[in-house]
């Protein structure tokens, strides 16, 4: 019983910082996201008597610890659903690195969700997918939807899970990462998601976010880029805010990330349309629009704090891959 599935990671223009039950990963607010072509895991899912555990091989390297716990747990919820004991052997591969400021365990736990529903032969629908997905990680039930994707925070498990707001093709934006340092980050969303409420700024920002929904939305849906990447901008900051006044703070930045913040405002003032977002991260997310792609990424790789610069587009749904091809 065997399914390879590939996911595209995401990025979110309204983001998901903090939670109202971390045990189930359910938000404290909705989030909008873009989910990303170039960024994409691929995963293979093989459940076999032969196996006598579960066992995750991550690039090539076979790993354990709280990585396969993680892996093994969400395993276990698609074995409960399809009345099947098996172990699995799990194969996954990223085509960014790790550390980029790209959310792997976004792509991960849509394509580890998309491959082993596959490979147990169960016949899902796309919300269920995305509720499994978001118990993986909550990020991932947005990276199991194309396009732009929002997922809606509910009141219970079943009722949190991500529906599209417009396909793929209905707006080219592009996503150029600037990647400032690859290093691991030193504390987990997760630890950030259960301080978030101890920041005194904290129910302000939650109703920033009830505002900015609606606005992200509309901003999509009409394609108005100055809207969108001024929205996208409010909320990193704002998602920065919090996590600089929690207990204990979070400072995820770096030097040079403030450095590019200030250089996407000067190169906008000089006419060229950019805008920034930053995850749980030092690296910068630069959204553009096509005709000023080479533009921005020419101006990013002349920086001498920029290591790489990873482009990214508005990206599909997870797929099943065939066997064999
Ligand atoms: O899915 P998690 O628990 O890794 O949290 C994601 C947190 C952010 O990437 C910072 C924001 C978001 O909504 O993607």
């Amino acid at each position: 019983m065997r399914a390879t599935a590939t996911a595209g990671s995401n990025i979110a223009i309204v983001k998901y910082w903090g939670a109202r039950d971390l045990a189930l990963n359910l938000p404290a607010n909705g989030s909008i996201s873009l989910t990303l072509d170039a960024a994409r895991t691929t995963t293979t899912v093989d459940f076999a008597p032969a196996y006598e555990a579960d066992a995750l091989v991550l690039n090539g390297r076979e790993v354990g610890g709280t990585a396969l716990a993680r892996v093994s747990a969400h395993l276990d919820r698609l074995r409960a659903l399809a009345g099947v004991n098996l172990r699995a052997r799990v194969e996954t591969a990223n085509t960014f690195p790790e550390g980029s400021g790209i959310a792997s365990s976004a792509s991960g736990f849509a394509a580890l969700t998309v491959a082993a529903a596959a490979a147990l032969g169960l016949r899902l629908s796309e919300r269920e997918l995305s509720r499994l997905a978001r118990l993986g990680s909550g990020s991932a039930c947005r990276s199991i939807i194309g396009g732009w994707a929002e997922w809606l925070a509910g009141t219970c498990d079943e009722d949190s899970y991500a529906v599209q707001v417009a396909p793929p093709e209905h707006w080219n934006v592009r996503d150029l990462v600037a990647v400032i340092s690859a290093e691991p980050k030193a504390v987990p969303s997760a630890k950030g998601h259960e301080r978030a409420a101890s920041s005194p700024l904290f129910e302000a920002r939650l109703r920033q976010v009830e505002e900015a929904l609606p606005a992200v939305r509309r901003a999509i849906l009409e394609r108005d880029f100055h809207a969108l990447g001024v929205l996208a901008e409010a909320d990193a900051l704002s998602m920065h805010a919090i996590m600089l006044t929690s207990a204990p703070p979070l400072l995820y930045w770096l030097p040079a990330t403030v450095e590019l913040i200030r250089q996407v405002w000067q190169w906008r003032l000089e006419g060229l349309p950019c805008y920034f977002t930053i995850d749980a991260g030092p690296n910068v997310h630069v959204l553009t629009l096509p005709q000023a792609v080479a533009h921005v990424a020419e101006r990013l790789r002349a920086l001498p704090f920029v290591r790489q610069v990873i482009p990214c587009g508005p990206g599909p749904a997870p797929r099943v891959i065939p066997s064999g091809a």
